[in-house]
């Protein structure tokens, strides 16, 4: 059986779950692909951390081992942070390789650069895990362009900061306590700021926004709140009024073609899409001219969740096994 050659760069949560999952549905992705897939190398930041027994499989801490091997056919990349990502990623594709990464603060800024460089390697970069976790919203925004037009994206893209909402709201916990579990969960970044600051919303919002715009407003235009001033009285106090805060992002495209953007806590109310979206899911709700509101809601964070997304890219590039005879 042919073999698909692959390397995980970064091996801390997802890169571990993608491992797993590589290892654990082996033989139902010989059986739908046709390929095995052999995860060749994987890059660490410290040899002597890796929690796993890894038989069979390059561990290494020079990335120079994995990206001057030839025989490497796909890179999947979940390192945390611009760079040196960007620089490993763009090295990957200019050798040929296709590239799938999770790493939503790189790719909001470089993910337009990557995907011209892979057009003209003619590789793929897929992405779907960089934004709103296991929801397949790139997959699906994909396939409704060009035939439809979108014209607004809304939803909650950061798991950690509805996880804690929920927590504060529910169990009347501490923001500090409610962060504190959703770090011991895998949810947050190892520096969370950027998940309760609304930067990571944003970023996740901008590659939506590349993804159905074929562009991003200027980045100074959007206004970023985060939910770090939300106290436990504000969230009682809507509560009250049977409303309820949730972290929404919002992107619309006006008549002339500018961009609107916000990133920020806002009061929902019953019976509203967002309404129910509870703990670590996300949701996106996609306004188009066809199809009116298309609302995806699913777990937003977690090894499981991204790391799934992530071998879901991989069985996209690979393709599928043609199962229906099909007859003239
Ligand atoms: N820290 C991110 C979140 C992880 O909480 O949504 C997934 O991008």
């Amino acid at each position: 059986m042919p073999t698909i050659k692959v390397a995980i760069l970064g091996f801390g949560t997802v890169g571990e779950g993608i491992y797993r999952i590589l290892q654990e549905r082996k033989e139902a992705i010989q059986k739908e692909t046709g390929y095995t897939i052999d995860v060749h190398s994987i890059l660490v930041r410290n040899k002597g951390k890796v929690r796993l027994t890894i038989p069979g499989t390059k561990v290494t801490d020079d990335v120079q081992e994995i990206l001057s091997n030839p025989e490497i056919d796909v890179v999947f990349e979940a390192i945390v942070g611009e760079e040196p990502a960007y620089t490993y990623l763009s090295e990957a594709i200019e050798k040929g390789c296709h590239v799938i990464t999770a790493n939503k603060a790189m790719f909001a800024k470089h993910g337009p650069a990557l995907l011209k460089h892979a057009q003209f390697r003619d590789v793929k970069v897929c992405y779907e895990a960089t934004t709103a976790g296991g929801v397949p919203i790139i997959r699906t925004i994909s396939s409704l362009l060009p035939a439809d037009r979108v014209r607004r994206i809304r939803g909650v893209l950061n798991g950690t900061s509805n996880f804690i909402l929920t927590k504060m709201r529910e169990e009347g916990i501490s923001f500090e306590a409610a962060l504190r579990e959703a770090q011991a969960r895998g949810f947050a970044e190892a520096d969370p700021t950027d998940d309760v600051g609304g930067m990571d919303a944003f970023r996740k919002l901008m590659i939506l926004s590349t993804l159905a715009f074929g562009k991003q407003p200027d980045w100074q235009d959007v206004p970023i709140v985060g939910i770090d001033q939300l106290t436990i009285p504000d969230i009682a106090d809507a509560s009250k009024g049977n409303l309820r805060y949730r972290h929404v992002a919002n992107i619309t495209i006006e008549a002339d073609g500018t961009l609107r953007g916000s990133v920020g806590p806002v009061l929902i109310e019953p019976g509203h899409q967002l309404y129910g979206v509870d703990g670590v899911d996300n949701a996106v709700i996609v306004d188009t001219e066809h199809l009116g509101a298309l609302t995806l809601i699913g777990p937003g964070a977690g090894m499981y969740p991204t790391a799934s997304a992530m071998v879901g890219d991989l069985l996209q590039i690979i393709g599928k096994r043609e199962t229906v005879a099909l007859t003239s």
